[in-house]
C-alpha cells in the first residue's frame, strides 16, 4: 500500500533519500495523484515544484503525512539529522504531520546514535553561543564551513555549529542541554518524533520499524 495517498499533504524532506521520495512522488502526480505538499528547503521545494508538484506553506492544521532521510537512527526511532543543514524546517514539518516516516540505508540503522550533532545558531552572539555550547555539552562545536571555504549558512539565513564526532548515550538529554543554550534556532536530535523508519538493505529487502524497535514486515 503506498505511503502517499490522494488529496493528502506531504512533508518534502531533504537529501539524497528524500531526493528519490519527491522524484517517485512526481512520477505518481504526472500518472494523476493529487498532492499537496511543503518542502523542508529551498532546494527540496525547488526540486518538487520543477518536477510537477504543488509546494506550498506549513498550514496551521499540519499535514497528513512526512518523509525524510537520516543520518544515525537508533532502535527507539530517535535520529540525528542535519547533515545537510535543514534540520530547523524538517523538525517543523515532521512536528506538524500526523504521520513522520524515515528511510536510510541500513549503514545509519546502529545500537546508539552516533555522528557530529548539528545545531543551528542565529548568526548574532555566534561565537558566544558557540563557546555555551561546548560547555553545556562538554563537547567540542565548531561552525560549518561550505565548500567556497565561508561559513555554511542555512535557509533560515542562520549558522550551523556542528559537535565532535560522539555516541549520543542519551539524545533525551543532550537535546534539553543543547535547546537550553540561548542563541540556538533549532538542533538535529529528533527525539519522540519518528512513527515508522523503512530501513534498505543492499539485497533489496527492507525492514520497516516501529517506534518500539519491533520489526512489522
Ligand atoms: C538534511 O539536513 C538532513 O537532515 C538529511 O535529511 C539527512 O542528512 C539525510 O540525508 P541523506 O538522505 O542525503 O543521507
Amino acid at each position: 500500500m503506498p505511503l502517499v495517498k490522494d488529496g493528502m499533504w506531504v512533508g518534502l524532506g531533504t537529501g539524497s533519500t528524500a531526493r528519490w521520495f519527491i522524484l517517485g512522488l512526481a512520477e505518481r502526480v504526472r500518472n494523476g495523484l493529487t498532492v499537496r505538499a511543503v518542502a523542508t528547503s529551498l532546494a527540496s521545494a525547488s526540486l518538487a515544484t520543477v518536477h510537477g508538484i504543488d509546494v506550498e506553506d506549513l498550514r496551521a492544521d499540519g499535514l497528513d503525512l512526512a518523509v525524510d532521510g537520516a543520518d544515525s537512527v537508533n532502535p527507539a526511532l530517535e535520529l540525528i539529522k542535519g547533515r545537510g543543514g535543514a534540520m530547523l524546517r524538517e523538525k517543523i514539518v515532521a512536528a506538524s504531520a500526523a504521520r513522520f516516516v524515515v528511510i536510510v540505508d541500513d549503514s545509519k540503522y546502529m545500537s546508539q546514535l552516533c555522528g557530529r550533532v548539528p545545531v543551528e545558531v542565529i548568526r548574532f552572539g555566534g561565537a558566544r553561543t558557540l563557546h555555551a555550547l561546548s560547555e553545556r555539552t562538554s563537547m567540542d562545536f565548531t561552525f560549518r564551513v561550505g565548500s567556497d571555504g565561508e561559513p555554511f549558512i542555512t535557509d533560515n539565513g542562520n549558522l550551523i555549529a556542528d559537535s565532535e564526532y560522539t555516541d549520543v548515550t542519551d539524545p533525551v538529554a543532550l537535546a534539553a542541554e543543547i535547546g537550553s543554550v540561548p542563541g540556538v534556532a533549532g538542533h538535529g536530535l529528533f527525539v519522540g518524533m519518528t512513527d515508522v523508519v523503512f530501513v534498505g538493505h543492499s539485497d533489496g529487502s527492507v525492514e520497516q520499524l516501529t517506534a518500539h524497535g519491533d520489526t512489522v514486515a
